[in-house]
Order: C-alpha cells, then structure tokens, then sequence
C-alpha cells in the first residue's frame, strides 16, 4: 500500500497541455521508475477478474501497462491502435476527447466472440476512448469483463459514458 502510494506520487501535474486550460497529469516519471512500474502493474492484474482472456489496451500509454499487466496474468493482449496504423482493419470507431476527437481501430482476425476482455488505460478522462474500445469489442462478439485505469479524472465524468461496467481505478483526482 506504501508502495502503491509512492508510485501514484511520481504522477506529475502539467498546466496547459495540451491546450490552454488544461491541467495534464503526466504519468511518464511513474513509468521510468521500474519499482513503480511494477507496483503499478500488479496492483492492476490483482483487481482484474482471474478468468479474463485477453486484455485490450489501448494506443499508446496503454501499451505501456497492458502488455506487463497480460503477462502478470498469463493472458493476451490485443493492441487498439489508432488509424494508418493495423495492416488488417476489424472495425473503427470515431468518438469525442477532452481536446479534440480521435478515432480507434480494432485488428482483424485477433479477438474470438465470446473471449472475456479487460481493458487497459493509463487515464479514464472524458471515458471516449474506453467507451470506444468497449464497442469494438462488444461488436465483436466478445464481452467486456472490467476495466481498468491508473487514474481516474472524475471532474470530466467518464463512468457517465461506460454504465454498467466493472472499473478498477487506482487512484481517484
Ligand atoms: C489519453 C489517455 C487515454 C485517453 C483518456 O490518450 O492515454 O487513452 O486520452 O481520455 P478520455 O477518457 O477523455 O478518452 P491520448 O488519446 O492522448 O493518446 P496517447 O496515449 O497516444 O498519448
Ligand atoms: N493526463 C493524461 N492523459 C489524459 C489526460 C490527462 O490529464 N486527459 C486526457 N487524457
């Protein structure tokens, strides 16, 4: 628990990035510190259900948790990119963020109906961007079993847009 509070204290606040009027908690001192990383990893695989097949991170600070959070849980991983990225495209799903709209793409041929998905993120925010995974996913034929996400910025709101869902948060701001 120490531990865990320590790691969430390397996140840093950066005003005005990447607008004007925005206040960015920048997590890179968190990741280029490996006992935080590791705190950080294994407090997420340890509150994600046992049984989940795959885990569904999202481009690019997800990558960088849901690949050591599926091997903490003997799982697989299947990466949720942005556009120009997949040379084999699945579904797409366009959707609204706190500073701008983005748009993000499902591989084709990687994700079976009926697998448990989690997914992972560094930041649950205005939620667009997990609310777009879970529709990949569910269009899919495969089922969301949680979620989950170091920080949660609850002032913009993200569980309005993922009702319903099982959200593991390790902090809260
Ligand atoms: C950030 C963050 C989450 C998302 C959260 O990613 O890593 O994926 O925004 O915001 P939301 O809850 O409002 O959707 P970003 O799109 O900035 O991309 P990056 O990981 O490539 O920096
Ligand atoms: N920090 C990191 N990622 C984000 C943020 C933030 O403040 N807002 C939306 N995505």
């Amino acid at each position: 628990m120490a531990d865990l509070r320590r790691a969430l204290e390397l996140v840093r606040t950066v005003p005005d990035f990447p607008e004007p009027g925005v206040l960015f908690r920048d997590l890179n001192p968190l990741f280029a510190d490996a006992e935080a990383v590791r705190t950080v990893v294994d407090a997420m695989a340890a509150g994600l259900p046992a049984d989940v097949d795959v885990i569904a991170a999202v481009e690019a600070r997800g990558f960088l948790l849901g690949g050591p959070v599926a091997v903490a849980l003997g799982c697989g991983l299947v990466p949720i990119r942005k556009p120009g990225k997949l040379p084999a495209v699945a579904d797409r799903v366009d959707y609204s963020l706190e500073y701008g709209t983005a748009s993000l793409e499902l591989p084709a041929g990687v994700l079976e109906p009926g697998q448990r998905v989690a997914v992972v993120d560094d930041v649950l925010a205005t939620g667009g961007t997990v609310a777009a995974v879970c529709q990949l996913v569910e269009r899919a034929g495969a089922r969301v079993s949680a979620v989950s996400v170091v920080l949660e910025l609850t002032a913009l709101g993200g569980r309005g847009l993922l009702p319903g869902r099982d959200i593991q948060v390790l902090q809260t701001i």
